[in-house]
């Protein structure tokens, strides 16, 4: 069996200016450091507080992630970031296809297949969100959605490509709504976007990649969640914001 190290990564969204997120990554640092020889912990400020958290965090293995990117590695692209001034700013992770952009920022399967190429290019570990609204669960399109999302998200990736690859289930019904899927139900989806990566990629590439739950994880469900079968750990967006709520939640054992 794999030995998949868990990771609990936090999403700050549109919070925090430059000096209360420099505050909360080195308290998140300070009161993870027991833990993080056993679990991967990332956080992603915004871009504008990237540089500073980096430097901040140098001597941490916490990590530092973006939020997006843009697929192109430079241009006249009034307002994008690229992956290699994420990695210029001390990113080692990016979130791609969060159901936010997915949302109100017209992200779709192709452009998030762009940005994920643009991520592996140039070092960065894609974290790859995927995840059904509360219309396709109830009209029982759950699996069939994200068998879309991850068909065209991936497509063109060799297995070899897709070694850093993590991928975060996130139902776009839990997010910041305080509904968690059941541990059941979230089981049920990371097992079958498992079984999704090893039709696409063999069993090898699936058994390695990390699967993160992510919507409503707070420090009183995580433990039961990260239990399960398949469930290697969290994409966190409003617990993450407290150090001491994100420092419970890393220590879910
Ligand atoms: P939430 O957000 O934890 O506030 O539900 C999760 C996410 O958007 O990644």
């Amino acid at each position: 069996m794999v030995n998949r190290r868990p990771l609990i990564a936090g999403n700050w969204k549109m919070f925090k200016t430059c000096q209360e997120a420099v505050d909360a990554a080195i308290q998140i640092s300070v009161l993870v450091a027991d833990v993080v020889s056993d679990v991967d912990v990332m956080v992603a400020p915004t871009f504008t507080a990237l540089a500073l958290v980096s430097d901040k965090l140098e001597d941490s293995p916490v990590l530092v992630g973006g939020q997006n990117l843009y697929w192109e590695k430079e241009g006249a692209y009034t307002g994008q970031i690229s992956a290699d001034m994420l990695v210029s700013a001390g990113c080692k992770c990016v979130i791609i296809g969060h159901s936010e952009r997915r949302q109100y920022f017209n992200e779709t399967d192709e452009t998030v297949n762009k940005k994920i190429k643009a991520a592996i290019s140039a070092g960065l570990v894609p974290v790859f969100c995927v995840g059904e609204t509360e219309s396709e669960r109830e009209a029982a399109k759950t699996f069939s959605v994200l068998d879309k999302q991850v068909q065209k998200g991936l497509e063109a990736f060799s297995p070899d490509d897709l070694k850093s690859l993590v991928v975060a289930y996130e139902p776009v019904w839990a997010i910041g709504t305080g509904k968690t899927a059941t541990s059941e139900q979230a089981r049920e989806v990371h097992s079958y976007l498992r079984v999704l990566l090893d039709r696409s990629f063999g069993a090898d590439l699936a058994a390695s990649i990390r699967i993160l739950y992510g919507g409503s994880v707070k420090p009183d469900n995580v433990s039961e969640l990260m239990s399960m079968e398949d469930i290697d750990g969290a994409l966190v967006g409003g617990a993450s914001l407290d150090p001491e709520t994100f420092s419970k939640i890393v220590h879910f054992k």
